[in-house]
């Protein structure tokens, strides 16, 4: 199988510089152009880009030259890190000339016939695709990624939702400051200190997840219909968002059913052998204090939700711990997953 050609917008950003590193020795996909902002356009990436990550950039893009996002690039797929101030009308010019944008901007994912994916979770949602496109005349197409908070608790309450049906959900996120972009948060404002808010991301924590836990009935996704209260913190963390969950069940389970729920999902991806996904999406850790996220988020390639310190909850029914890399799993790894997905569907 050749390759397919993608490119990336925002190439120079936070989740723009994860797309390169895990695109730049896939085995499906070619990297053949760069985009970003007017600022980098006309630039050698390595000359433009400030490069945040702890391997070099990739010897086949390091000279390239970055283009402005304009729908005249050379590759079938779009994966798109764009700020969401510009994602808006720049991702539906390329949809519009036939491109297959994966975006992780938050302008589209709401929209009705929009499919909100995690792989695993609810891959089926793709199939509303045809719908969009014919509804929109788009020769292309827009997948998009959930806020990252929102994939790491999704992932995990996906198999409870599947195996028991959730009613209450009640999430607060420790979230690591590489979720701001660059350059993101001051300095003084996050070293050695916690931020108790974090624009619009409550609301999105809890519409996105009950849209992923939805149902898709032809033409249209029913959002599920349990309740989720958010509250989002930043705390001084380079990499990974730790969520404290606690959930009401619709049906009785013990700690063990729950465990075994974990342990033993696979999800819609099962058999597909995407390369991007996890051997196991949900991991449980049993050590009294794991995950953590300095010692744990770049387990399994930073593709997994890592669960721990599961237990009763006097409140609701159960409570626990869940780690997600933000920028891998919460962001360009969902998207390249999700592409995989869409090519293995033979959409594309
Ligand atoms: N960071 C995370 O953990 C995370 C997780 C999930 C989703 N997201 C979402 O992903 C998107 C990117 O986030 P990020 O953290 O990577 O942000 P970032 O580091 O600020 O990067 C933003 C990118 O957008 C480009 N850009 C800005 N203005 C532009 C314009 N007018 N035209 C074309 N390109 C423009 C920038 O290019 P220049 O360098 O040329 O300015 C840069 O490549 C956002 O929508 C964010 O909400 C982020």
């Amino acid at each position: 199988m050749s390759k397919v050609p993608v490119g990336i917008l925002g190439a120079t950003g936070t989740v723009g510089q994860k797309f390169i590193l895990l695109l730049a020795d896939h085995p499906w996909f070619e990297i053949t152009e760069l985009a970003a902002s007017e600022r980098s356009a006309g630039k050698v990436y390595e000359e433009i880009v400030s490069w945040k990550q702890s391997v070099a950039i990739p010897e086949k893009v390091r000279r390239m030259v970055v283009k402005p996002c304009e729908p005249n690039l050379d590759c079938k797929v779009a994966f798109s890190g764009l700020d969401a101030s510009v994602a808006g009308e720049i991702e539906k010019a390329f949809a519009e000339k036939g491109y297959w944008v994966f975006s992780n901007a938050r302008n589209y994912r709401m929209e009705p016939d929009v499919p909100l994916v995690i792989a695993e979770i609810n891959g089926s949602h793709l199939d509303i695709l045809p719908f969009q496109r014919k509804q929109r005349g788009w020769p292309g197409a827009i997948i998009t990624n959930a806020n990252c908070s929102a994939i790491v608790l999704a992932l995990s309450l996906g198999p409870l939702h599947k195996a028991f049906g959730l009613s209450l959900v009640n999430v607060v996120t420790f979230q690591a400051i590489s979720g701001a972009g660059y350059p993101g948060v001051p300095s003084l404002d996050i070293l050695g200190n916690v931020v108790p808010f974090i624009g619009g991301e409550e609301p999105k924590i809890e519409s996105e997840t009950q849209k992923i836990l939805g149902k898709f009935s032809g033409d249209a996704i029913q959002h599920a219909d349990f309740v989720v209260s958010a509250q989002a913190n930043r705390v001084p963390v380079e990499e990974g968002h730790l969520e404290c969950v606690s959930v009401k069940l619709r049906t009785q389970a013990s700690i063990e059913d729950l465990l075994g729920c974990w342990r033993h999902f696979q999800g819609e991806t099962e058999g597909l052998d995407l390369p991007s996904s996890p051997e196991n999406p949900v991991v449980v850790f049993t050590e009294k204090d794991r995950p953590q996220p300095r010692l744990d988020v770049w387990k399994y390639k930073g593709m997994s939700s890592i669960v721990g310190r599961v237990r009763q909850c006097p409140v609701l029914d159960y409570k626990y711990v869940v780690l997600g890399h933000n920028t891998v799993r919460g962001a360009a790894g969902a998207s390249v997953q999700n592409a995989e997905l869409v090519l293995k569907k033979g959409l594309i």
